[in-house]
């Protein structure tokens, strides 16, 4: 894709946005909708590449799509395929979170690894062990995972050695389809967690306890079809606030769920921003100038998301004085520094950690988006930069954030989308 976006910074953001629906809730929840055996009517899924390809892999497994606008509809009562090809396996990496779905639908599943992305090796071998210890007989054989249940998928006790999102959900959706009580401990406890457990309840199942760290399900009910809505997205939110705060504009988000981004505002406020919590809304007022935030360590829910790390960094590039990043989760997940140094801003990378010494201001370049938040985090930083930049590979951008240049412009920002 040869489309870029061009940003002409030093606008203050200022208005009132809704935020689109959450992509990693979005996903699992299709995925989960294979095991309803009937309709499920799944609304404000966000229009994004990822969701487009989680409901083409829906449909190349037999499953009845059909989209309108933020809806999608999946019919999975014709459902037969139980294997993925590797094409469409690689046009998204979270397609794995189709492993759970798709072996406890069919007792069998055939797909090939996601591989390693952007953020560094991306191992699934908590997926796949706890798979094991339910009774799923895996093969790994010439990068392709095959598996079956020749003996039925049984309910057990699994200690998650990390809490792991995808592990979680793949564990929660094969439970749903086994004899037995499974129950799942050290779970990750992550909002999109609580909403693939709530669909499948919707559905019929019985999931008691996620968003806590110990989750049991009892498997072996009969599902049904459901109307569902999934969550806002707290990363787009979190995005769209660090934008703000780095302008210092003033926004309103609105349909979003406050205490999702706990781990955000106290962050925004150490940096002196002025934030109002409401009902489904947050306001975010921002200072001249930002102050540093001392330390900022990702860590698994409730900690600070490491998906809000790149956005949040772009935006403590411009505060006043030093502040600390400890990236927790994901062995590297700095790509976007160097663009953002590229931008003129004063960081230091050593392992795990990040120093930024905040500069008065950064200038427009020409900088590729190297991931979905790091792309996000080239934006917030090119908002507030003096000039113009320009950010090409923009697709990985848009995996994520709706409408991008859309709702950053209807909030005064100069951006356009350059085919
Ligand atoms: C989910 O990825 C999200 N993706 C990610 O969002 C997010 O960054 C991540 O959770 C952490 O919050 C989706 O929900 C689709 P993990 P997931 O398993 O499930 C290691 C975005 O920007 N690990 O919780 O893949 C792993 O390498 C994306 O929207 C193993 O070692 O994350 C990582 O270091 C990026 N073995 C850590 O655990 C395994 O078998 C956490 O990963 C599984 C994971």
């Amino acid at each position: 894709m040869m489309s870029y976006f061009e940003i002409r910074g030093g606008k203050r953001l200022n208005g009132r946005i809704k935020i689109q629906g959450a992509k990693n809730s979005a996903l699992p929840v299709l995925s989960a909708a294979l095991l309803s055996n009937e309709q499920c009517v799944i609304h404000n899924c966000p229009e994004l590449t990822d969701v487009a390809a989680a409901a083409d892999i829906l449909s190349h497994l037999g499953c009845g799509i059909n989209i309108e606008g933020n809806t999608i509809t999946v019919d999975s009562s014709k459902a037969d395929g139980y294997e993925i090809s590797d094409e469409l396996m690689t046009k998204m990496r979270s397609s794995i979170v189709f492993l759970g779905a798709i072996i406890a639908r069919f007792g069998r599943a055939v797909m090939s690894f996601p591989g390693g992305c952007e953020l560094g090796p991306r191992p699934i071998d908590i997926h796949l062990s706890s798979l094991r210890q339910m009774g799923v007989v895996i093969d790994e054989e010439h990068g392709k995972i095959i598996c079956s249940a020749p003996n039925g998928i049984s309910g057990v006790d699994i200690h998650l050695p990390i809490p792991s999102v995808g592990a979680t959900e793949n564990i929660m959706l094969t439970a749903v389809a086994a004899n037995g009580i499974t129950t799942i401990r050290n779970a990750a406890r992550e909002p999109e967690i609580t909403d693939l457990a709530d669909f499948l309840n919707m559905c019929g199942a019985r999931i008691i306890g996620a968003g806590d760290s110990i989750v049991t399900v009892l498997g072996g009910r009969p599902l049904h079809g459901c109307e569902f809505s999934v969550i806002p997205d707290r990363i787009v939110a979190a995005t769209y606030l660090a934008a703000c705060a780095a302008t210092g504009g003033r926004i309103t988000i609105d349909d979003v769920i406050p205490s999702h981004l706990w781990p955000i505002i106290p962050v925004l406020a150490e940096a002196g921003c002025d934030v109002t919590v409401g009902s489904g809304e947050v306001t975010v007022l921002a200072p001249e100038r930002l102050r540093r935030v001392k330390q900022i360590t990702t860590m698994a829910y409730p900690g600070f998301p490491t998906d809000a790390q790149p956005p949040v960094m772009a935006m403590l590039t411009v505060a006043e004085g030093t502040s600390v990043f400890i990236e927790n989760v994901f062995q590297n997940r700095y790509r976007h520094t160097a663009g953002l140094s590229r931008m003129g801003a004063k960081l230091k990378v050593e392992g795990r950690v990040c120093i930024v010494e905040g500069v008065p201001s950064l200038y427009g370049s020409a900088v590729d988006a190297t991931d979905l938040r790091g792309g996000a985090a080239i934006a917030v930083a090119g908002l507030a930069a003096k000039g113009i930049t320009r950010i090409s590979r923009i697709e990985h951008i848009l995996r994520g954030y709706e409408k991008f240049d859309e709702v950053l412009s209807a909030l005064g920002a100069d951006i356009k989308l350059i085919n």
